[in-house]
């Protein structure tokens, strides 16, 4: 695991961004596993800052992301294919075919699960799959649970997520109750993965996520066991953890 201590959020954001930034220049047309949430955001601003400087070129990248709530369409404003596309997408010259997010309103979501892990093996496999950290330990939708989930599978959100989530939405009652996720097998077999984490809110969950035992009621714990994993995360979400 390599720690990379960062002064703040814009440098957290600066540096993941160079990370995903040497990856698409040692191969163009390479798989990025994405993520949603807070923390990436400013990944995402400087990658495309970047783009628009002339410095990267996105038109063989292609992206698979993490998660999608089931029941929302596309063009639901709290969906995560619209925050891909606000966020990032419509900011590069990235070709939208090349985008994947398991589709929330498929009408069997368990088919749905089963299609999107062959579609991420017949991409080849992820090259670099960035992730944050949910405060009670989930990557992904991952939630602590007594086992780790292997497989791309539908997830009830626990009241912790939906609450934490209820941010983005106007009433908690209006949070999805069930998403689809990646499974903790499938980001694990990413090639690399980078770890994001910004704000003394994660400083306890981080330190638990990378020091302590490795255990599903803490899943981002098994990151541990990844041979690839850069930790970029600024000074207050690293507190806990000695440099
Ligand atoms: C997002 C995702 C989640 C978030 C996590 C942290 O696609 O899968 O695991 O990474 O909930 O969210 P933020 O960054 O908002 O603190």
């Amino acid at each position: 695991m390599r720690i990379i201590r960062t002064k703040n959020y814009q440098d957290m954001s600066q540096k993941a961004a160079n990370v995903v930034f040497s990856t698409i220049i040692l191969k163009p047309d390479c798989l990025l596993g994405l993520a949603t949430g807070g923390t990436p955001v400013g990944m995402y601003q400087v990658l495309a800052d970047r783009y628009v400087m002339g410095d990267l070129d996105f038109k063989s990248v292609k992206t698979v992301n993490l998660d999608e709530y089931v029941g929302l369409s596309e063009d639901h404003p709290q969906s995560y294919r619209y925050f891909m596309m606000e966020n990032l997408f419509s900011k590069i010259n990235i070709d939208r075919a090349n985008t994947y997010l398991p589709n929330g309103l498929a009408e069997d979501s368990e088919a749905e699960c089963e299609n999107y892990e062959e579609v991420i093996t017949k991409l080849g496999g992820v090259d670099l799959q960035v992730l944050g950290i949910g405060n009670n330990g989930h990557i992904g939708f991952n939630e602590p649970a007594d086992v780790f989930d292997k497989q791309t599978h539908v997830v009830k959100l626990t009241e912790n997520t939906r609450q934490a989530n209820a941010r983005f939405f106007d009433s908690i009652e209006q949070v999805p109750t069930d998403a689809i996720t990646m499974g903790i097998k499938t980001i694990m077999k990413a090639r690399a993965i980078i770890l994001l984490a910004s704000g003394e809110g994660k400083k306890e969950i981080l330190k638990e996520a990378l020091l302590g035992p490795i255990t599903p009621k803490v899943p981002a714990s098994v990151l541990q066991l990844h041979p690839n994993l850069i930790v970029v995360a600024d000074e207050a979400a690293l507190s806990l953890i000695p440099s």
